[in-house]
């Protein structure tokens, strides 16, 4: 009875390594172009985390701990191959094979095309290098492991790749259901709710804020254009203007091409269909 116990206990340890071990990928990412790098960057909202000089720093609330940005300058950056800026990006694995935390938000990225990443890595070696060493992530005993992030990363759902040009900036580079949609007990959005309004954590994890339902919210009732305009100046239609974390995202979505705010605006307007 105990010697079958213990083979269970033994099996099941070793499927759990198994299966939450990060395997790196080598691939070869197509030749980047810093210039449109740097639309990347915008579009994904790099900066709000990593800081406008992307030297990190900046602290990230969440049930599990304090998250710090880390520094992503050339002076971090600058020994990584392709390869491993690809598989933290796209599988959120660390050069030395760690599951990195879901607080940086590579489950939406994941579906980031070759040649943005490229582009983007090609950017990121070409930023002003920031001596600067990273704050350690302040965190409750659990999250301290960095393998229970490798069963997060199994039991999350999935979504739909994008095909569109505005479902890509919307669901990839903007990742706008990381706020945007609820979230369950462990932190993984809930897909089949996306856009229906989730939690936004500021600087003090007891301290939140709400994203809006893009659904029933007050901009479900806004037109293209009066969307476009949020997403260029932060008005709405009754000249209220964009407050707390949105802030950030318009700053950042108002420096994109018109065509992108626009593409931004109908595939919102798709998701009341
Ligand atoms: C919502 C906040 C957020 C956004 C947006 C964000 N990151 Fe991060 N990023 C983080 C956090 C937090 C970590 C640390 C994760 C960890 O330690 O496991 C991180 C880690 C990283 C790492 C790994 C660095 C290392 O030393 O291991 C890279 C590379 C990175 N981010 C690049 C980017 C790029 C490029 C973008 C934009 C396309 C971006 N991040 C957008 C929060 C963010
Ligand atoms: C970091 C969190 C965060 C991200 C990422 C984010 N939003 Fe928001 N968004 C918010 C918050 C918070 C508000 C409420 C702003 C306010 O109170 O004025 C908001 C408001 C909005 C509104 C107005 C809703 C209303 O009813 O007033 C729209 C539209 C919107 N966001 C679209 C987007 C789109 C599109 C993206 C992705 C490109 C995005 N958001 C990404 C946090 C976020």
């Amino acid at each position: 009875m105990w010697r079958a116990l213990s083979i269970i206990i033994v099996l099941s340890a070793a499927i759990f390594w198994l299966a939450t071990q990060p395997r790196p990928v080598v691939i070869e990412l197509p030749h980047g172009n810093a210039e449109n790098g740097e639309m990347v960057a915008i579009a994904a909202g790099c900066a709000s985390c990593h800081g406008a000089d992307l030297s990190g720093g900046k602290a990230i609330a969440s049930p599990f701990g304090t998250f710090y940005a880390p520094n992503i300058t050339p002076y971090a950056l600058q020994h990584w191959t392709k390869s491993q800026f690809f598989n933290a990006m796209i599988y959120g694995n660390s050069p030395d094979n760690k599951h990195l935390y879901p607080s940086f938000p590579y489950s939406s990225y994941q579906d980031m095309n070759l040649q943005d990443l490229a582009d983007l890595e090609a950017y990121l070696q070409s930023v002003p290098s920031v001596e600067k060493a990273n704050t350690p992530h302040d965190l409750n005993m659990m999250a301290k492991w960095r393998r229970p992030a490798g069963v997060w990363k199994l039991l999350r759902g999935t979504k739909p790749a994008p095909i569109e040009r505005g479902g890509y900036l919307v669901e990839t580079l903007g990742h706008c259901q990381e706020c945007h949609t609820p979230r369950n007990a462990l932190g993984h959005l809930i897909y089949k709710r996306s856009f229906e309004g989730g939690v936004v954590y500021g600087l003090d994890a007891k301290v939140t804020s709400k994203a809006p339902s893009l659904i029933t919210g007050d901009s479900a009732d806004w037109d293209k254009a009066e969307l476009v305009e949020y997403f260029t100046s932060g008005f709405t239609p009754d000249f209220d203007s964009a407050g707390g974390e949105m802030v950030e995202v318009i700053e950042n979505l108002s420096r994109l091409p018109l065509k992108d705010r626009e593409a931004i605006a109908d595939y919102i307007l798709s998701l009341n269909k």
